[in-house]
């Protein structure tokens, strides 16, 4: 061991969700810990992922709520849009979670170094500042950044990543979005509520390819609706800037093509990987960049563990925080429970929202399980009504007992107004293994968006009050 280095418990490369959890929990139980963070701690999530572009969407929202005043009986002018301001609102929202968290780290006695930290052999850490740390365990956590797709260099005018999108002080007349994942719907939606004309150009038969497919055609009608053009089965081919630099033509399909202001890219992310070193140590690489670890985040590197969008597990900042809390208590020598991937929450916080966990209807049938499936929509809650948001429904798919009744709650899928707020009772009931039975002995209050879920879930044994 090198003896100049600066000795901690606990060294985390990277100051990310996954990285900074680890921080903050073992900090609170005493360990001494450093984190090497080569930019802000927060990570992609607070600065260029969920935060910044969640804060966006509620611009969105609040510009539709103006917009659709008359309906209450509200005299507002048409609103405009001055996304300098937003730009700047965000920024603040931005700049007081990340004090807050410099602050938390602080008190928890967390030591943070700025620069990029490399993995040597014997858990020694270099700073690219060349200062050493060793720590007794070491926990990788450098997080993804955007991939891009070949014929679509990045550069920040016409061909944007989440990165650049983020950070735009005026927002394009004309844009194709390209990937109907989670980020491309994210930002179709909040680009078309804004103003922009989107095209989103999906390779896969269908947008939200993840999402059970009553959720996604209902997202599919409302994109439509507010004249979003959805290509999908479509390969992207190339594009070709205008001689002024101000457009560019995206060529796709049978020889297609649409011309607009900005390409966003949207194809998911890579793991960062390729700065950590790494030489000398047992830790392992796959050959698309994931660090290998086994169900508890370990690396074959004895002592060495790998949390949040560097391992190929759901690139999800709260998966990164539980991957980060169980590398810390398999360290304080706690007994732990591995994350379940197949029931973590999923949120998509595009207009309407989708929230879900577990199986979709699909996935529960290609399982092998034979299946009870009640669906409720969001037109019959009177608290969807009230708000004017009457699209969506919840969706929940059971086990079928041998009598044919519903049993276990295998996945609860929901699309609407305000769903990523409401699935944290769909959550418990799925990782509870509960039944209809127990769920629907609950009370829900009324008039909530939650009586929807409820009331799916009555459905489900049979007592229900609106659903058959
Ligand atoms: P994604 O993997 O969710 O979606 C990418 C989409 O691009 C897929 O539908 C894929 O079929 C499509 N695609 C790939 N190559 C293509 C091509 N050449 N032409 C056309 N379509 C192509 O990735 P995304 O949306 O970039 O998000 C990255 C990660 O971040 C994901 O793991 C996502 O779950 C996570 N994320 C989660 C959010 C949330 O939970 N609210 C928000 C933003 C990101």
């Amino acid at each position: 061991m090198v003896t100049t280095a600066q000795e901690f418990d606990v060294v985390v490369i990277g100051g990310g969700p996954a990285g900074y959890a680890a921080a903050l929990h073992g900090g609170l139980a005493g360990l001494n810990i450093a984190v090497v963070e080569q930019e802000k701690v927060g990570g992609t999530c607070l600065h260029r992922g969920c935060i910044p572009a969640k804060e966006f969407l509620e611009t969105a929202s609040v510009y539709r709520t103006v917009a659709g005043a008359k309906e209450f009986g509200i005299t507002a002018e048409q609103p405009l849009v001055e996304f300098a301001q937003s730009q700047a609102r965000k920024q603040k929202v931005v700049d007081q979670l990340w004090r807050g968290l410099q602050g938390l780290l602080k008190k928890r006695k967390v030591q943070t170094f700025a620069g990029t930290g490399t993995l040597g052999p014997d858990h020694l850490v270099t700073v690219s500042d060349g200062t050493q740390l060793h720590g007794t365990h070491v926990i990788l956590a450098t997080g993804s950044v955007p991939r891009t797709i070949p014929g679509f260099d990045v550069d920040g005018k016409l061909v944007l990543t989440s990165d650049e999108v983020l950070s735009l002080d005026k927002l394009p007349s004309s844009a194709v979005v390209i990937g109907g994942g989670a980020i491309g719907c994210e930002f179709a939606s909040m680009l078309a509520d804004l103003g922009t004309q989107v095209t989103i150009l999906e390779a896969l038969p269908k947008i939200l390819p993840g999402c059970d497919k009553d959720v996604a055609d209902v997202v599919v009608r409302s994109f439509k609706k507010r004249g979003i053009d959805i290509r999908a089965g479509v390969p992207v081919t190339g594009h070709t800037p205008s001689e002024d630099g101000n457009s560019t033509t995206v060529q796709f399909g049978d020889g297609e093509s649409v011309t607009v202001e900005a390409v966003v890219v949207s194809v998911g992310r890579r793991p960062l990987s390729s700065n950590l070193g790494l030489e000398g140590t047992a830790v392992e690489v796959d050959e698309r960049g994931f660090i290998k670890v086994d169900d508890h985040c370990r690396t074959a590197e004895p002592g060495v563990f790998a949390c949040g969008d560097v391992i190929a597990t759901a690139q999800l900042a709260h998966v990164g925080f539980a991957e980060g809390v169980l590398a810390i208590d398999q360290i304080l020598g706690d007994t732990v429970v591995p994350v379940d991937y197949g029931k973590v929450p999923w949120c998509i916080y595009c207009h309407p929202e989708v929230a879900f966990a577990g199986l979709s209807e699909e996935d529960a049938k290609a399982a092998g399980y034979q299946v009870v499936v009640k669906k409720d929509p969001f037109g019959g809650n009177g608290r969807a009504l009230i708000l004017g948001e009457p699209d969506g429904l919840v969706k929940v798919i059971c086990e079928k007992r041998p009598d044919g009744k519903a049993g276990r709650i295998l996945g609860v899928h929901m699309v609407g107004p305000w769903v990523t707020e409401q699935l944290g009772q769909a959550y418990l009931s799925v990782n509870w293994e509960a039944t209809p039975d127990e769920v629907a002995h609950y009370i829900q209050p009324h008039p909530t968006l939650s009586e929807t879920f409820g009331e799916t879930v009555l459905a489900l044994t049979g007592r229900g009050l609106h659903v058959g």
